[in-house]
């Protein structure tokens, strides 16, 4: 257990560069493993949810070094195809490794990932990309069975864009014969840089980005170096920091152009932004006005992933401001948590009605997911007192040394390891 301790009131000032990209690197790791080869990952963070990830490889047979954030993986002694329960538990997203592994060996076996705070996370998507590129793919005993030497190009159509869906079917057309065409493709930013690390590495793929992605054919490299993406909703949730506690920042290492729909609503709520390439500069006076309301959709609409930081900003902003949450079933634990700041919040099924208040002030919460765990922080850099913010390591997962980084901006924060 971590217990984050925030004292509000303070305003933010200075530069930061951004952390790399949790939702980059955790697929582009599974991705090295597709031929054997050295790949040298440089720009990336150092999260809970990557040294999990490293763990999975390790347990495959890989050999993994890291130095400070550079990793360096060697995929050559690759032995293992399974992945256990005790792995897949801690991370979810581990379900990428399927369709890498099955392109490397032929065969593939884990354990089910389970749902998680967010609510139900299933991968019949994934499960049918697999089938659609000719893997014989069955469940048993909560674990996952694919088989498949001969995969075969085909058209994949996704009902719905999942990401993972996205990256899984890239990975296994990798080794595929013929041409593969992913239909309904997720067009978030991480899956252009998988695709940049896939072509690093001898893939022919195009498309990435858009709704349409082909896979070509596949001619291994002996070495890849790659630069992780810079995490867009890392830097989302600074900025919604920035907003919510007033001040002044500059963020450096961002696409400015891959969190467009976050900088609307925090210009529409009287944020000043200014961009320019690799840096955004935010300026607010912490009294905000309820911006429109936020719907959450796929990229290149607003990132459910950044809802729940821009609603800790948006609990004392003059108003009403309403969330849409389309994406995942259960993303408002925190919103109903913030009302022991006296955030005054009403939920009724998948919209959050958020009224602002003159004031909130510190109590002790309770930290759920990991973007949730976020909103906490940032709400607290607005509320009057001290809050203690209890956190089973959800704020790790994806955020490094996020304490250091509002510290150096001059917010008053520390954290500490209980004892459970
Ligand atoms: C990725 O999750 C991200 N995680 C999530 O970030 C992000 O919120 C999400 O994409 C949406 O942008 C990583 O990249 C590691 P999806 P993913 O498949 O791939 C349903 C964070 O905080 N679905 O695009 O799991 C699913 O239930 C995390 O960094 C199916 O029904 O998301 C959800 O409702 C949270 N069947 C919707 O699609 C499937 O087989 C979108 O999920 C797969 C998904």
């Amino acid at each position: 257990m971590t217990i984050w301790r925030v004292t509000g009131g303070r305003r933010l000032s200075g530069e930061l560069a951004v952390q790399g990209s949790k939702n980059a690197v955790l697929p582009i790791l599974a991705a090295s493993i597709l031929a054997p080869c050295e790949t040298l990952l440089t720009g990336v963070p150092d999260l809970r949810d990557v040294r999990i990830t490293l763990r999975i490889l390790r347990h495959l047979g890989c050999t993994v070094e890291r130095e400070g954030d550079q990793i360096r993986i060697d995929s050559r002694p690759l032995s293992g195809c399974e992945i256990p329960h005790s792995l897949m538990r801690e991370l979810r997203s581990s379900v990428i490794f399927l369709g890498a592994i099955l392109a490397r060996c032929g065969q593939a076996r884990l354990s089910l990932p389970g749902g998680c705070e967010l609510g139900p996370r299933p991968v019949d998507l994934h499960l049918e990309a697999l089938r659609a590129l000719g893997a014989d793919v069955t469940e048993q005993g909560g674990d996952i069975i694919c088989k498949g030497s001969d995969l075969r190009g085909a058209r994949v159509i996704l009902p719905i864009p999942s990401v993972g869906a996205t990256e899984n079917a890239m990975l296994a057309a990798c080794a595929a014969r013929g041409v593969t065409v992913i239909s309904n493709a997720a067009r978030e930013p991480e899956i252009v840089d998988l695709q940049k690390y896939l072509r690093a590495l001898g893939a022919r793929l195009s498309g990435a980005g858009s709704a349409e992605i082909r896979v070509e054919g596949f001619a291994p490299a002996p070495f890849v170096r790659h630069r992780i993406l810079p995490d867009r909703i890392a830097a989302a949730t600074l900025l919604c920091a920035c907003a919510a506690a007033g001040g002044d920042i500059t963020l450096t290492n961002v696409f400015p152009s891959h969190f467009l729909t976050v900088m609307d609503s925090l210009s529409e709520a009287g944020c000043d932004i200014i961009t320019k390439s690799g840096t955004v500069t935010l300026r607010s006076d912490g009294r905000l006005i309820a911006p429109r309301p936020i719907v959450t959709r796929p990229y290149p609409g607003f990132p459910t992933d950044a809802q729940p930081p821009l609603m800790a900003a948006c609990l004392r902003a003059r108003g009403t401001t309403v969330f849409t949450e389309t994406i995942f079933s259960n993303r408002y634990r925190h919103a109903l948590e913030l009302r022991r700041l006296g955030a005054d919040v009403s939920i009724e099924g998948r919209v959050a009605f958020i009224s602002g208040v003159e004031r909130l002030t510190a109590a002790p919460l309770t930290a759920g997911d990991l973007r949730g765990g976020a909103a906490m922080i940032v709400a607290a850099l607005a509320a009057e007192g001290t809050t203690e913010i209890f956190d089973e390591e959800h704020i790790r997962r994806g955020y490094d040394r996020l304490e250091q980084q509002l510290a150096a901006l001059g917010a008053d924060i520390s954290c500490d390891r209980a004892s459970n």
